[in-house]
């Protein structure tokens, strides 16, 4: 097995591979450097069966689009990834193989809610969720502490302790450790029981992303800038959120909310279905086609996509665009099909 960190900076890819029969994943490519990912396969003589984000990221343009696009590697992450652009859901417990190697999916969120680690013959790569004396921040992009402390510490701290962690950043120049060590001395986990470690996570008071506009929307929605102009961090932070009960109350009420469905045509006829009654307003096109619903402007509208991600964006748009009754679907139809409620195709 070749398993590599390919970048030697504080945001971490890796290669997993089998020599052997000349297979490989990248994991967390960064969109900057896929020549050198594309050098170092070639250079070993092997074809790359997927790229992988371990979650959305905040920090980075996630280089997987990419490498779709030149080598035509499929584009995987959890089930809970918002982009359209995944091409393979992964979900907890799954196992898939690299040549002869296996690796096994565990669903890891608190971060994010697509967090997950990568399980493979003794190692860990546990994305944003456990550092080496650290763990991601879980303030934005659908973060929670509460999750992140389950994550760690019934999941990963499951693994055998003599299990190698390959963490997703290390800003103090660390490369590996074990879940034994993290266990023992990671200074926001060790010792901390759930309700210490939510006070500790949420009370961090970190400075807000600046990349908001530059990554996190593009990667969860698959756009780039030019074809949008995203909301900024103020104006995410302000949209308002229905989870499922509520929006089936909102249902029945005599006031019953448009469905504004911002996903990709091929999403709304596709596996997840949609919600009876909504609309398919793809997010590219929500700016130029808001005459479509101006009648509801003063009327409730609820915001609906694959996660809850690019419905933020568009329910932010809709705001700052003078809609005053606007919310967002939290989840969106995963969370709606987990519930096991129904859809249309
Ligand atoms: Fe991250």
């Amino acid at each position: 097995m070749i398993l590599r960190e390919l970048n030697g900076e504080s945001s971490k890819t890796y290669l997993i591979a089998d020599e052997g029969r000349g297979r490989a994943v990248l994991v967390d490519p960064l969109w900057t450097h896929v020549e050198r990912y594309l050098a170092v396969l070639a250079y070993h003589r092997l074809e790359l069966d997927m790229a992988i984000d371990t979650h959305t990221h905040a920090d980075h343009l996630s280089g997987c689009p990419q490498l779709r696009f030149l080598v035509g590697a499929p584009f995987a992450m959890h089930k809970w990834a918002p982009s359209p652009a995944v091409d393979i859901h992964l979900e907890d417990g799954e196992e898939f193989s690299v040549g002869d190697l296996t690796v096994r999916v565990l669903h890891t969120p608190g971060h994010t809610p697509d967090g997950m680690s990568l399980v493979v013959e003794g190692h860990v790569l546990t994305g944003d969720t456990l550092f080496i004396g650290g763990c991601g921040r879980t303030d934005f992009a659908g973060g929670d502490a509460g999750s992140q402390y389950d994550s760690v510490t019934r999941k990963l701290f499951t693994l055998p302790d003599e299990t190698v962690v390959h963490p997703g950043h290390d800003y103090r120049g660390n490369t590996t450790s074990t879940i034994d060590a993290e266990k023992r001395t990671n200074p926001r986990l060790a010792n901390r029981t759930r309700p210490d470690f939510i006070h500790l996570m949420n009370n961090l008071n970190l400075s807000p992303p600046q990349n908001i506009q530059e990554v996190l929307q593009p990667n969860q929605s698959a756009l780039g800038r030019d074809e949008i102009s995203f909301p900024d961090w103020s104006e995410l932070k302000q949209v308002r959120l229905v989870d499922i009960e509520g929006l089936q109350a909102m249902l029945l009420s005599d006031k019953p909310p448009l469905l504004v469905d911002v996903r990709e045509p091929g999403e709304y006829s596709g596996e997840l279905g949609h919600l009876a009654g909504s609309i398919l307003l793809p997010l590219r096109e929500l700016i130029n086609r808001l005459e479509d619903i101006d009648e509801h402007k003063e009327a409730p509208v609820v915001t609906v996509c694959r996660a809850g991600m690019r419905s933020a964006t568009a329910a932010a748009i809709l705001g700052k665009s003078g809609f005053t009754d606007v919310s967002n679907l939290a989840g969106g139809l995963v969370a709606w099909n987990e519930a096991g409620l129904p859809v249309e195709r």
